[in-house]
């Protein structure tokens, strides 16, 4: 069964083909990141958009990478949610117009459950049950997971996500958008000694999260050089973003690690987009290795937004139900 994926909810038109025999056929991805960076952030009718403009383009591109042909696609996965509401309204009507076209079936998948299921494309795959640690732009939250669609929810943020606070901390420091990986650049160069900023429910006995204390810190730690960003010299902002850095990455690696004792599992999977940062990785494997867990990552290309992995939440969902996708193609976000 070959399976097309289009992911649209943000900032990223993803289109793939995955073919539950062979495994992922193609991916194409264009990223709208160059064309929000002038604005600070996402612009939402810019990403709408942009999205129909890329859309028809990247299928052609992965049908013609795969090798495939449109009539080859049994069944249509796109994201349903949650996303922003225009963007979302593309993708779901490309995958409904090309399903009543083609008169194949359609199936909404949630987006999280994508970046949840991600790490299961690389090629050492974890077994179930596992801890999943999902932490993207817009969430942040740690998982019992049993199977396909048998997920538990252990914790969550109470506020900002892992995502929002590296992208608000770096606007902070004047650092460009998406804002993850440049604080995650700079802090290579900062002193850990510098600044210990707060780790925020570091201590507490739930699996919740809560992050805007951190960039509050880290606006008051630039604000007490009274003067503005721009006169801070880069070593100093290199140390606020280490300061930053380890006090979050030190946040998500602790409760994972307490959810792994709580559970009795051992196996421990991350996703989302700030799942490519370098320090967190670097933490969790030392982790893993003083608390005897394995983790597991998704590839690089596959952390932040794609269609791969809406393609593979769909194929699994129509493996364990064919009757999930339906010739029902009225546009549902
Ligand atoms: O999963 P994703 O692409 O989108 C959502 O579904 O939200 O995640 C995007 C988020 C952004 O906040 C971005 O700054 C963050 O992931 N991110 C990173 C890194 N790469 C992306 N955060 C920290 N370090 C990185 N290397
Ligand atoms: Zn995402």
């Amino acid at each position: 069964m070959i399976v097309l994926g289009v992911e649209s909810s943000c900032d990223e038109t993803g289109l793939a083909l995955y073919d539950t025999e062979r495994g992922l056929l193609s991916h194409a991805l264009h990223s709208q990141v160059a064309m929000h960076e002038e604005y600070g952030g996402v612009v939402p009718e810019l990403a709408s958009r942009d999205h129909i403009r890329r859309a028809l383009p990247l299928l052609e591109q992965a049908l013609t990478t795969a090798g495939v042909t449109k009539e080859s696609i049994d069944a249509i996965a796109y994201t349903q949610g949650p996303g922003l509401a225009g963007a979302l309204l593309v993708g779901s009507s490309v995958a409904c117009s090309l399903g009543l076209a083609l008169d194949k079936p359609v199936l909404g998948v949630h987006h999280l459950e994508g970046h949840l299921l991600s790490p299961l494309l690389a090629s050492e795959r974890p077994e179930f049950p596992f801890i999943a640690l999902l932490v993207s732009g817009g969430h942040t939250q740690l998982m019992r997971v049993d199977g396909v669609g048998r997920y538990t929810l252990l914790g969550e943020t109470l506020d900002d996500a892992a995502g929002e606070a590296f992208d608000k901390s770096a606007k902070l420091l004047g650092l460009g958008y998406p804002g993850g990986p440049a604080i995650s650049r700079l802090a290579e160069f900062g002193d850990p000694a510098a600044y210990t900023l707060p780790r925020p429910m570091l201590h507490s006995k739930d699996f919740n999260f809560s992050f805007s204390g951190l960039k509050t810190a880290v606006l008051t730690v630039v604000k007490k050089h009274e003067t503005d960003i721009a006169n801070i010299c880069e070593q100093d902002k290199a140390n606020i973003a280490r300061g930053f850095v380890d006090a979050i990455v030190d946040v998500l690696v602790a409760k994972c690690v307490s959810a792994l004792k709580h559970t009795g599992l051992t196996r421990l999977v991350i996703a989302g987009g700030v799942g490519a940062n370098r320090q967190l990785r670097a933490a969790l494997d030392a982790a893993a290795v003083r608390k005897r867990f394995k983790v597991y990552y998704p590839e690089l290309e596959f952390c932040t937004d794609n269609g791969a992995m809406i393609a593979f939440a769909g194929a699994l969902r129509l493996e364990r139900n064919p009757q999930a996708a339906q010739r029902d193609y009225a546009f549902n976000v």
